[in-house]
């Protein structure tokens, strides 16, 4: 969703914020803008459509000479995309301008209030409503307006503030939207999150809600809204400038499909000390697991994909009820939530504002939280009670891939964590599992070193289609709603992903000659029945690539036109390695099908709205 980027320094700052929001795009938008400090006043350039719309208007960024500005992408929630309604929005006494990430929920009370003052409204956003108040409450000092102006405001909002009376300090504030301070040598940046800046800094200060951060390009001052001076700590980020960068992949998503051995690596290698999983520091009594009742398990979109296949794992290999939720259904069904609960919360951007509410409410209960989340410091790490790092390095891509893989991971490390502390397991078990794991990455690479030709055929023989079927059983059908999710946010193709057992009861109905169904049958232990369901289909004349495990080649090539053999480990590690084949399907149909892989319409990489 919207991105906001800010600079102070002595460098020109256009081409800077230029640059930062080129790294935002992913977060998905539809109209740009930078304002910049120049002569004593405010210049601001905004454009409707595409970044490079805006680049050309501001000719790269050379047409404002000023060094602080503020830029922003929007991604359109109270109106339409227009010049008018992109940020940064300026007050009408040219006072104040600023860009702003959220929704403010009370905006129509304050334009009402503000409109009986006699202050005019330009556009439809809910954002102009807090610039206008800025306006209204500066009496000469901007850090008061600004506390005033924050204690009217209900709802989300990351701000990025410039006045016309100071000319290279700028002001940041953030409530339950990212926001990340950076630290350079004589400049310094605000961003929504750590790649847009990577370039220039390493070195992060997390503004808590409701802080006042002044920044200069020497100076980063922080202050609650009393104006008492709060500190934090900066703390440095280890991800490298390239792992932002394509490096020479022609998308983003294809980079980080080929980066998932090393993310598992990261993920998993650390965390073994021989047979036993390191804890990062969680600590699970022994009174608190003899008396956990219920492990809930809760995330949006592949988040919760990866939650169902931990649910498989942890329920079986724990012995422990798992139940797993979307997040925006959780809080709204009203579970049974306490001390005796644990709540798994997943993110990869730790951003989700369904996810964060489920979060909450889940505290709120009395719940303790548990957050298995990619991005460090975000708010779902800072506010949960204990937080395992996927530790998969910046994802750029909207759709996610190496987040995902590396989410399966982490569950799998805390069901063996679990297991290891109540005895759930037999060690034989246990030490399969950690062996396999330690192998992994090796096995994830094995597939993208032996498929990519293969799959990028199948995709060019698939890409015309309008819709197609993914089915499985147990894990292999959280695999196939992973792989039907991936398919179709990139490619468009309507792809219905279904409980192999279930098709008879109503979807079978869809199928026809010529149908294209993927069917995960990478799990021993269901894969008679998921061939019996494939016999089903392709006897109503379905065209069937199958995914199985090394050894199963000849059966499924009986039934299905395809069959796509993958390094064979235990059921359990299937969902990790096969989705590694599903993501390269999806992108090379996307690619076929000339697709905008990286950016598709409609979607944002952190959904920071409910
Ligand atoms: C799909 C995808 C989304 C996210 C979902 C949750 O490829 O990326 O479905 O998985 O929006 O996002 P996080 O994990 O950041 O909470």
């Amino acid at each position: 969703m919207c991105g906001i980027i800010g600079y102070t320094g002595k460098r020109q700052a256009a081409p800077i914020l230029l640059d930062g929001l080129k790294m935002l795009e992913y977060r998905g938008y539809d109209s740009s803008g930078i304002a910049v400090s120049e002569n004593g006043g405010i210049s601001m350039t905004k454009a409707k459509g595409r970044l490079d719309n805006l680049v050309k208007l501001t000719d790269g960024g050379k047409s404002a000479r000023g060094t602080m500005g503020i830029g922003h992408t929007r991604w359109a929630t109270h109106g339409e995309p227009s010049d008018v309604n992109s940020h940064p929005h300026i007050g009408e006494k040219g006072n104040f301008a600023l860009v702003h990430n959220g929704i403010i929920e009370n905006y129509l009370d304050i334009r009402a209030f503000l409109c009986a003052k006699g202050f005019t409204f330009r556009s439809q956003t809910d954002t102009e409503a807090v610039v206008q108040l800025l306006e209204y409450y500066y009496k000469g000092d901007v850090k008061e307006a600004i506390a005033k102006t924050l204690n009217k405001l209900r709802g989300s909002y990351a701000l990025g503030i410039l006045t016309r009376f100071d000319p290279d300090t700028f002001y940041a504030v953030r409530k339950d939207s990212p926001l990340v301070i950076g630290l350079g040598d004589g400049e310094n940046f605000i961003a929504s999150d750590m790649p847009a800046v990577l370039k220039y800094t390493h070195d992060f200060i997390l503004p808590e809600d409701g802080d006042i951060a002044v920044i200069s390009p020497t100076k980063v001052e922080l202050f609650n809204r009393n104006g008492e001076t709060v500190e934090h700590k900066p703390f440095k980020v280890d991800w490298d400038v390239e792992s932002a960068e394509k490096g020479g992949f022609p998308h983003f998503m294809l980079k980080e499909i080929h980066e998932q051995p090393k993310a598992l690596e990261q993920t998993l290698l650390p965390r073994f000390d021989g047979y036993s999983v390191k804890s990062d520091g969680i600590e699970f009594s022994k009174e608190y697991l003899g008396a956990l009742k219920k492990i809930f398990i809760v995330a949006c979109g592949s988040s919760y994909h990866a939650a169902m296949v931990g649910k498989y794992f942890i329920e079986r290999n724990c012995r422990i009820s798992t139940e797993v939720d979307l997040a925006s259904e959780f809080r709204y069904r009203s579970p049974v939530l306490d001390e005796n609960t644990l709540t798994v919360v997943i993110s990869q951007s730790g951003e989700t504002a369904d996810t964060i509410a489920a979060m909450r409410d889940a505290k709120a209960h009395c719940s303790r939280v548990l957050a298995i989340v990619n991005v460090v410091g975000s708010t779902i790490a800072r506010e949960a009670d204990d937080v395992l790092y996927t530790r998969a390095g910046p994802e750029i891509a909207v759709a996610t891939t190496k987040g995902y893989t590396t989410q399966v991971a982490t569950l799998m490390l805390l069901g063996l964590f679990i297991a290891d502390a109540t005895k759930s397991m037999s060690k034989a078990l246990y030490e399969k599992y950690v062996d396999e794991l330690k192998a992994l990455p090796a096995a994830v690479q094995r597939v993208l070193d032996e498929n990519v030709e293969a799959l990028q055929k199948l995709a060019y023989d698939y890409f015309a289609f309008d819709k197609t079927f993914f089915i499985g059983r147990g894990m292999d059908y959280a695999l196939a709603l992973e792989g039907a999710l991936k398919l179709k946010e990139i490619s468009y193709i309507h792809a219905e992903s279904y409980a192999a057992g279930e098709l008879k009861h109503g979807t079978i109905s869809l199928i026809e000659k010529g149908s294209p169904v993927i069917a995960c049958a990478t799990g021993e232990e269901l894969f008679e029945k998921t061939l019996s369901n494939i016999k089903e289909v392709r006897s109503r004349g379905a065209s069937v690539i199958a995914l199985v495990k090394e050894g199963r080649e000849k059966t499924m090539g009986a039934e299905a036109q395809h069959v796509v053999s993958l390094p064979a480990l235990s059921d359990e590690m299937m969902p990790c390695v096969a989705a590694a084949a599903l993501q390269l399907f999806a992108y090379y149909v996307a690619a076929a099908k000339s697709c905008d892989i990286d950016k598709p319409r409609n979607l944002a990489k952190a959904v920071t709205v409910e």
